[in-house]
């Protein structure tokens, strides 16, 4: 896919600018040294082969996708001063989404309080918070939406065989967000690409727990809850579709690569980034890297090393920046993302902190009033449609409670 109709210069004066960015990894820290100790595997061959030193991990059971999605989501809201209520969609990419269904992203709307928002999750591997951020735009500049949060949020840990030293000692946990706003000035996600090569969706997948394989005793102790990845042919295909990617984004967005200020590629492994460096003829100071400390976070490893690169003062007003990754499908994705927002709008008073947390916490008791009022009704009124005074009772009740439910969930 192109993206030609949502990208260049039809934008009806709407543009798609990010004015919040936010992040939240897991307190517990894995070192490689302390991975020694559970698979067969050195620091030394880890730290030479990926660039990985150390990774965040959820460290108990309450550390769920959601939990880390929504914490990155009241950041970016923070940073934007945008209260969750003006919020008009909510997407999530992620590959370890809470439950199959209901989306993590409609956990993370309940959670934020954002009751105007329609949610949804999407699948698009580690490229899929690139594939968030262009449908983001595209809503935006197509005036459908006006504020849209995008978040990539992943719980691998839960995913990866710790006995398999092949994938258990890349990846990380984490989650980033960022809010996407409609803006008139010419700048923010100017053009994105997007790519897909489903030929190659056996090299990276988990074989069980979907249609083709649902979840049984064999299943289980057969391993196919768990990643499974041809690590050399994957990093082959990387090699090749990060420089195309960037370049292809580039001339979309009508720039030169040397007006590139920062790349901003998936954080999968630093040997791959060199040979998109190599192949780009740019400096590897172009290139923010902080999977040293992440290690592969897929679908958050690029908002995470967004928020980092502008809290460490590597984005400025009017950079030219691109994003761009690859991953499971397989896929590709790129974005090119103008800055326009300036450094003071980033920084937030403690009362501002204070009244969005109170917001977040009132959030919280909503969405608690809404669940124990469902349970409380439906356990008084017995079944639907039941043909005595409690079912006529309901069949009134029911009628009032929709009307009280839309005010109540109504956009301020
Ligand atoms: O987000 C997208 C997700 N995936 C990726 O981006 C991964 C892309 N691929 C890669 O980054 C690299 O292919 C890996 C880091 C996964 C592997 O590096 P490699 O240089 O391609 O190693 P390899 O798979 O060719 O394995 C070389 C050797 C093998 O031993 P033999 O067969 O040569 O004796 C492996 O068994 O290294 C061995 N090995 C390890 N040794 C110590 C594999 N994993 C480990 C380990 N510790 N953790």
């Amino acid at each position: 896919m192109n993206g030609q109709g949502v990208n260049g210069s039809h934008s009806n004066g709407r543009y798609a600018q990010i004015t919040g960015w936010g992040s939240y990894v897991p307190e517990k820290i894995l070192t490689n040294e302390a991975l020694a100790h559970v698979v067969d595997t050195t620091d030394e061959w880890i730290t030479s082969r990926t660039g990985i030193k150390q990774r965040h991990v959820a460290g108990n059971e309450r550390e769920t996708t959601a939990v880390l999605a929504a914490r990155a989501g009241r950041e970016a809201l923070l940073v934007a001063g945008l209260p969750p209520s003006r919020l008009d969609l909510i997407m999530g990419a992620t590959a370890t989404p809470e439950y199959m269904f209901p989306s993590t992203a409609s956990l993370v709307q309940d959670a934020l309080g954002a009751r105007a928002a329609g949610a949804f999750d999407l699948s698009a591997g580690c490229s899929g918070f690139l594939y968030g951020l262009n449908m983001g735009m595209a809503a935006v500049r197509s005036g459908m939406a006006d504020h849209i949060l995008v978040i990539g949020a992943e719980t691998l840990s839960r995913i990866v065989d710790w006995s398999d030293r092949n994938t258990c000692v890349l990846f990380g946990d984490g989650a980033g967000a960022v809010v996407v706003s409609v803006c008139t000035d010419r700048c923010g996600v100017l053009a994105t690409e997007l790519g897909s090569d489903g030929s190659g969706g056996q090299l990276l997948i988990l074989p069980a727990g979907g249609s083709h394989q649902p979840a049984s005793l064999e299943s289980v102790s057969s391993g196919g809850h768990f990643v499974k990845m041809n690590g050399r042919e994957v990093f082959r295909f990387a090699t090749t579709v990060l420089p195309k990617a960037t370049e292809a984004v580039v001339r979309k967005a009508g720039w030169q690569l040397a007006d590139v200020a920062l790349v901003i590629p998936h954080q999968a492994n630093t040997r791959i980034i060199e040979s998109a460096a190599k192949r780009l003829n740019l400096p590897m100071d172009k290139f923010f890297i902080n999977l040293e400390r992440y290690g592969n976070t897929s679908a958050a490893s690029i908002p995470i090393a967004l928020t980092e690169a502008v809290a460490e003062g590597k984005v400025r007003p009017g950079d030219k920046l691109v994003l761009v990754g690859f991953g499971a499908g397989l896929t590709w994705a790129a974005a090119a993302v103008e800055w326009g927002v300036p450094p003071a709008r980033t920084t937030r008073t403690f009362l501002d902190r204070l009244l969005a947390q109170l917001g977040f916490f009132f959030a919280g008791i909503r969405s608690w009033i809404l669940r124990s009022e469902r349970h409380a009704y439906n356990w008084a009124m017995g079944p639907v449609g039941k043909d005595d005074w409690r079912g006529h009772l309901r069949q009134r009740l029911d009628v009032w409670r929709s009307k009280v439910r839309r005010r109540f969930t109504r956009r301020d």
